[in-house]
């Protein structure tokens, strides 16, 4: 090892020292060592020449070695040289140089003097820099910097050595304090503060609210304060500080107190030593009030609430602490000793401090900037409603770091409004900064944060605020680390920044999603330059220009009582709000109400748990006639009115004359945009309360979709959003303008493609529904939905499309009319059919294409949305809901299952085997088998659909077990079998005239004359049977015969009987399909042909019989419901069925441990 002499370029070679060589280490080595040597504080930067002039560099350590020396050095190229900056005027120094804008003035000063600057300023040398280079070597505790907070320091004013922050590095406190503190503020501690955070910000909505409904602007700041140290005071010593107590609460003393200390500080400091010296005004008042300060903080320590936490490690305890003043004075290290007890109140007078002043300045900031930069505040909304925040939203760490826009934009505030500016360290020895700046011994060195997040040669466009800059390349991934260093960084850095991000994004999420910011008056916004923090002090914001309505008792005006209406107004009830229901017809009040009386409870079981609490209430519902009434306290008012626009126009003007301002109209209209029925509303602020609510068929199809007027206010949505849900709905929100909404351009876009599929001949209507189903496994199929809409409203619906787009219509709506509409093909209503050939021009269709058969034409087909409707059906009472067998006979029962909800009530009890069950207008008709399927104990039974007014219609002792029962209107007769009877029976509806139609046999047990199910072909004036046979033996039979017995013959000489199919597995209910002649039944024998649901012709063959769903338990009953192309199914296994009529898919639609025989429709 040799030595070489070295000095620094723009030093005098004379100063050269001499390093040692290892000639045969690294060059990065030689770096250090000379960086060492000459106190650089950057290796890497370091550059050796032969000579001060020359520019080549020496590069290798054998170059440097052997050069004659001795070696000019340069840092990153450039000479060392002192920082420049203004020069100061006497006492003043620079003064008037940096102040009021210091920040504006200080990036002016960089540009003109290089990345470090000094001033000098009333006595005080600081030095400055906006280069990251810089800052990430002085905010690093080295040999050369630490925080010692010196004379010349920004902190010197209120310099505590036994504090954190106010403290220097280099002592047993701090490293105390750095020991203890950060845990409680870690990510794991920060987690169990988060619902704190949300409560906090909760409880001062009624005081925005207020301020609000009193049209009052406000001061941002100092509302801000309020909010971030109510959230402090908690986090910190767990205290309600009744800031929200009132719009008037004054700030609690010991903030009041903090803020004029750190004040008073900074005055002192700016002003300098001579001033901090003096023992009056401001140097006295700032002791004076530090004393206070003191004494107060002791009391929110002895007061703070206790968790059991005491020497917990201090790991542990962190996270279950009820307070950081908590967990300081009971937590312990790794050795089981506490901190400092005389250390406590000065730590927590720092952490409260540093906490608000720094929370509150960025969340005032965070308001200016939504404010101010044009689409944030809607971007911020919608972001959340996206990532479905409501006002019940539970907040998580993952939740509020997980929203990508609100991360972005709170970088960009902080970036451009960062509360922290200034953070000091003082050098310990002389040292060269990167790019040559020479340092003295003990001097303070400030990365000045706003330039350094400004600096143009690391920030494009550094002034424009623009938070998808975080999304690029260059901001992303190849920023200097230390370009952004809003918290400071180091072991110094801060501790609290956990806590602060979360704190601010929970805070700001839930007031973007409450409410809409607005800036009052056009002042330029001021920070306070004597302040140790950025803060905007003049920044008001006018009264929201949205706040929700007021909803309370105020009701929801429906207008329509239609069947729409009063679901609508049946949703809002169940939710719990009161509704006013608005129709000139008497009779349609009377409906809906009730409609409303019969469905409110059925409705909660879609109601959110979060609604449906213990004490869950109903809403109030009434009908009038007059819309003044309905209207004149409503907060929502959703119109059903017919779908004329002239209509939806009027009704509007009328609603803005005679509903509170405050008011929200919601039109149900699919058709109309709700701008379009804006004509007469001129008032800005309540085409602002405009907007589409379209509701689909509650409370089948929940779906609500919502759709702006073009001038809705967007907090609008997120509100209604948040009441729909709460009212069991399914809200969805188009962000634009948008014909169909979301969902009929969907639906638009199929039938469109469907079009073009047919008019290019690629394929036909059954094959796309097969495909359709299968691949979406859906039982709606969409060409046979086209038919049933109608293929003229389809056509009609597209030209809408064709004209808003300017579509080429030639395959779709060209094609539709010239090939069907043309030809009288319009769907369903039209006997030529549609897309699919109408019922009657279908041959005999080939019974195992399943999708190829159509429905019959029928008035009532074209009702898109018609509800399902109610099934009651009869458990025999031999299930597993009988609890003894003695009791099986009396445990039949009549059961409804309400199409709304799924919910199923007993309307008849204590019935002895209810097997057949048919429903005529209001009354319900049955048999019983009785409890000896041997003795003559059968009856037929009549209540009203209620289960009130029950008869007897046949009473015990003329027939043996009745089955089957059907209800023919036109002849107000009854007909059942009679199984162990053996025969069919005719009766009235009032139990006279009972006569015996059939007779097979009177001899007793033969098991193949059992008559067990039974239909009839009124057209055809024919009567069905089906004759089971023994069980599961193959000799199931099903026969018909006149629906009168012939002219002279008896119901056991009658000649005019026809087997229609035989040779079935155990045939048992059956019901004719009137208009095509589709015999179904079902069938309980043996698997894997019997336990099915069947149909054939009647006049087919048997071969073509079609097994449409197999697989059942035990099937007895069935009900066809043609109109929705569905057949309800039950067995004696427990379960009711819905098999698709044209795909046999199957569905479940209820199931439990009964025994389930007859079924019977009524539709509403
Ligand atoms: C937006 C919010 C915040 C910002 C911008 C911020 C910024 C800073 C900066 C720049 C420093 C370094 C100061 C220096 O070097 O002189 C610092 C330190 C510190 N911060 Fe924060 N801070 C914030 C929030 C908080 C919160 C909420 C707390 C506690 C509840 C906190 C507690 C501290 C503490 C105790 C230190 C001193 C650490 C030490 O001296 O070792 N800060 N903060």
């Amino acid at each position: 090892m040799t030595s070489q002499l070295f000095f620094l370029v723009g030093d005098s070679p004379s100063t050269a020292r001499p390093v040692p060589v290892n000639v045969e280490g690294k060059f990065d080595d030689l770096r250090r060592a000379v960086a060492l040597v000459l106190h650089v504080a950057v290796p890497q930067g370091l550059s050796f020449h032969k000579t001060e002039a020359d520019t080549d560099k020496l590069e290798s350590v054998q170059d440097v070695w052997s050069a004659a020396g001795p070696v000019a050095v340069r840092v990153d190229g450039l000479a060392v040289q002192d920082p420049q900056g203004p020069p100061g005027l006497p006492v003043v120094g620079s003064f008037y140089e940096i102040f009021p804008d210091h920040l504006g003035n200080h990036y002016r000063l960089f540009r003109k003097y290089g990345h470090v600057i000094k001033t000098v300023n009333m006595g005080k040398t600081n030095y400055l820099s906006d280069s990251p280079e810089v800052a990430l070597v002085a905010l690093s505790e080295s040999a050369y910097f630490t925080k010692k907070i010196s004379e010349n320091h920004p902190l010197w004013g209120i310099k505590d050595n036994t504090a954190i922050f106010i403290g220097d590095t280099e002592t047993e406190n701090w490293r105390l304090a750095h020991k203890f503190i950060p845990p409680s503020m870690g990510p794991k501690a920060v987690r169990h503060y988060t619902p704190l955070m949300q409560e906090c910000v909760r409880s001062s909505f009624p005081i925005f609210d207020e301020l609000d409904s009193r049209g009052e602007a406000w001061n941002v700041y100092q509302f801000m304060v309020k909010l971030a140290s109510q959230t402090i005071g908690k986090f910190a010593f767990g205290k309600n500080l009744g800031h929200f107590d009132s719009v008037e609460a004054p700030a609690h003393p010991l903030i009041t107190n903090i803020v004029n200390m750190l004040s008073l500080n900074k005055k002192v400091t700016a002003r300098g030593e001579w001033y901090r010296s003096l023992p009056w005004g401001d140097s006295a008042k700032l002791k004076a009030v530090q004393k206070t300060v003191y004494a107060q903080m002791k009391e929110a320590v002895d007061d703070a609430p206790s968790s059991g936490i005491a020497n917990l490690p201090f790991g542990e305890a962190a996270t279950r602490a009820s307070c950081v003043a908590d967990y300081l004075v009971n937590a312990v290290d790794e050795t089981g000793s506490r901190f400092p007890e005389g250390l406590v109140l000065s730590n927590m007078i720092v952490i409260t401090g540093a906490g608000y002043t720094t929370t509150s300045a960025l969340m005032s900031w965070l308001v200016y900037c939504i404010v101010t930069y044009p689409d944030c505040q809607d971007k911020l909304l919608q972001e959340l409603i996206d990532y479905g925040i409501s006002p019940s939203t539970q907040w998580t760490p993952e939740l509020a770091h997980g929203l990508p826009y609100m991360d972005k934009f709170v970088k960009e505030t902080q970036r451009l409004h960062n509360a922290s500016f200034q953070p000091g360290r003082t050098t310990k020895t002389e040292v060269i900064l990167p790019g040559g700046y020479r340092l003295p011994a003990n001097a303070t060195v400030i990365p000045a944060l706003y330039a350094v997040h400004t600096n143009p040669e690391h920030w494009h466009d550094p002034f424009r605020f623009d938070p998808e800059r975080w999304d690029t390349n260059e901001v992303k991934n190849d920023r200097h680390r230390a370009a952004y260093i809003p918290f400071a960084t180091g072991a110094r850095g801060c501790i609290g920044f956990n806590f602060a991000l979360l704190e601010v994004k929970v805070l700001l999420s839930e007031l973007v999603y409450r409410y809409k910011f607005a800036r009052e008056g056009l002042e330029a916004v001021e920070y306070d330059p004597e302040f140790q923090l950025i803060r905007p002090l003049n920044f008001i914001v006018s009264k929201m220009t949205w706040t929700p309505s007021t909803t309370g008792s105020r009701p929801v005006a429906v207008l329509g009582a239609g069947v729409l209406g009063r679901r609508i107004a049946c949703c809002f009830v169940s939710g719990g709000y009161n509704v006013h229901i608005r129709d000139p017809s008497a009779e349609a009040r009377r409906a809906a109400v009730q409609y409303i009386d019969e469905n409110k409870e059925a409705y909660t079981k879609h109601l959110p748990a979060t609604t449906l609490t213990k004490d869950h209430k109903f809403g109030s519902y009434v009908a009038s006639e007059l819309i003044d009434t309905a209207v004149k306290e409503a907060w929502l008012v959703i119109e059903a009115v017919p779908e004329k626009i002239e209509l939806k126009i009027d009704t509007m003007a009328e609603l803005d004359h005679k509903a509170p301002a405050d008011c929200i109209f919601g039109s149900n209209s699919s058709s109309f945009k709700s701008r379009f029925m804006l004509d007469k509303v001129t008032s800005p602020e309540r085409r602002k309360r405009i907007c589409n609510v379209h509701f689909t068929m509650p409370p089948k199809i929940r779906t609500v979709e919502l759709m702006t007027d073009g001038e809705t206010e967007p907090g609008v949505f997120p509100f209604l959003t948040e009441v729909l849900e709460r009212c069991g709905m399914l809200p969805a929100t188009a962000q634009k303008e948008s014909t169909g909404f979301i969902f009929n351009r969907l639906w638009a876009a199929v039938k469109r493609e469907i079009m073009f599929i047919l008019a290019e001949e690629v394929s036909t209507p059954a094959e796309i529904d097969k495909l359709w189903r299968h691949m979406f496994q859906a039982e709606i199929a969409p060409c046979r939905l086209m038919d049933q809409i109608g293929l003229d409203t389809v056509a009609f619906i597209e030209d809408n499309y064709i004209q808003e787009r300017h579509l080429n219509g030639a395959q779709t709506v060209d094609f539709l009319r010239a090939n069907y509409l043309a030809k009288g093909k319009l769907g369903l209503k039209s006997d030529k059919g549609g897309l699919y050939p109408s019922a009657s021009a279908i041959p005999s269709p080939p019974l195992t294409i399943v999708g190829e058969r159509t429905r019959a034409n029928s008035p009532d087909h074209s009702q898109d949305h018609k509800e399902e409707p109610a099934l009651y059906f009869l458990d025999v009472g031999f299930g597993g809901n009988c609890k003894s067998f003695s009791d099986v006979s009396t445990n039949g029962k009549i059961l409804r299952r309400d199409p709304s909800t799924g919910l199923i009530s007993t309307i008849v009890s204590s019935q002895p085997a209810p097997d057949g069950i048919d429903i005529l207008g209001d009354r319900i008709f049955w048999t019983n088998m009785g409890r000896d399927v041997n003795a003559r104990d059968g009856s037929v039974m009549s209540s009203k659909l209620d289960g009130s007014d029950i008869q007897t219609l046949i009473p015990e002792g003329l027939v043996t077990t009745p089955k089957q029962m059907v209800a023919v209107a036109s002849q107000k007769k009854l007909y059942f079998c009679d199984r162990e009877g053996m025969g069919l029976h005719r009766v009235s509806l009032d139990g006279k005239e009972h006569e015996v139609l059939i007779q097979r046999t009177s001899e007793a047990r033969d098991l193949t004359k059992w008559c067990v199910g039974i239909t009839v072909d009124v057209h055809n004036k024919k009567v069905y049977w089906t004759q089971k046979g023994a069980s599961k033996s193959n000799q199931g039979r099903i026969f018909r015969a006149g629906m009168e017995i012939p002219p002279g013959q008896t119901a056991e000489t009658r000649s005019d009987i026809e087997l229609v199919f035989g040779d079935l597995p155990e045939p048992i209910d059956l019901e004719i399909e009137q208009e095509t002649g589709m015999l179904y039944w079902t069938d309980r024998g043996e698997h894997p042909r019997g336990s099915s649901l069947n149909r054939g012709f009647v006049d087919g063959k048997k071969e073509e019989i079609e097994v449409l769903a197999r697989h059942f338990h035990e099937p007895i009953g069935l009900k066809l419901d043609a109109e929705r192309r569905q057949v309800f199914v039950t067995d004696l296994g427990g379960s009711v069925y819905s098999v698709d009529m044209d795909n046999g898919a199957k569905t479940v639609l209820h199931s439990d441990d009964g025994c389930y025989t007859g079924i019977a429709t009524v539709s509403s």
